[in-house]
């Protein structure tokens, strides 16, 4: 009996000239090599239908058995934002007085970083990002796959998404972050990864000097 349950469609592949490929790839580099992740940013109001459209090209990253094992939390309401913050900078304080090695913090003085994160209710969006080991359908659990790597290439193409769309972000990662479970009512199980800060940079942002590693240090042709 042919199975009609799980068809197949032809694919929409638009093949590009060499010279277009190349021209392509070159734009990407220097338009993606442009973003930067700032710590300070402005509360000027940024358009919900970017952020949706943002939402919807990261979520056509690849993912385990196509599960889309992931939730993103849009926060814009001022008290949700303020109870973010609360946690966060306890966290933090606890991370940069006790729980941070000696190696650790030497590594994060170039980003001049403390304890201290006014950005969290200043930004007009904050996304938290959760990987979801298993989704609930009809009351019974379905099992996911690969939920960690699914939703860091989901988040990854949310954060080029919102910069080639014009936005800004702070990938934050106050730690534990399951602080965030609670104050955004999402099960225990479902893991909080990435605390996305977005918006513009507020106008005198400046970053830390930094560069890139070249290709052959991070990459091999064999
Ligand atoms: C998984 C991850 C966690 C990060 N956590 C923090 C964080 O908690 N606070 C912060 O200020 N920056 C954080 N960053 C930002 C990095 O410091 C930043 O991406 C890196 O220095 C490279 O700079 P760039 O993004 O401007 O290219 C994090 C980045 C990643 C990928």
């Amino acid at each position: 009996m042919a199975n009609t349950e799980f068809l197949f469609t032809k694919l929409n592949f638009i093949e590009k000239s060499p010279k277009e490929m190349l021209a392509t790839s070159e734009d990407l580099k220097t338009n993606l090599n442009k973003r930067r992740t700032i710590r300070t940013f402005s509360p000027r109001k940024v358009d919900k239908k970017i952020i949706e459209n943002c939402l919807l090209a990261a979520s056509s990253a690849p993912s385990g058995a196509n599960k889309q094992p992931y939730n993103f939390v849009v926060v814009s309401d001022p008290k949700v934002k303020e109870k973010i913050k609360v946690a966060a900078e306890k966290e933090e304080e606890s991370f940069y007085s006790k729980r941070a090695s000696k190696d650790w913090l030497e590594d994060l003085k170039p980003f001049k970083t403390n304890s201290k994160k006014p950005y969290l209710t200043v930004a007009p969006y904050l996304i938290a990002i959760f990987a979801k080991p298993f989704d609930i359908v009809d009351g019974e659990k379905q099992k996911n796959y690969y939920p960690i790597e699914s939703t860091g290439l989901a988040a990854g193409t949310l954060i080029s998404s919102l910069h080639l769309s014009g936005l800004a972000t702070l990938t934050h990662t106050p730690s534990p972050l399951n602080f965030l479970n609670e104050i955004l009512n999402q099960p225990k199980q479902y893991k909080a990864m990435i605390l996305l800060v977005v918006g513009y940079p507020e106008e005198h942002t400046e970053v830390p000097e930094q560069g890139r590693k070249p290709l052959d240090q991070f990459s091999e042709f064999i």
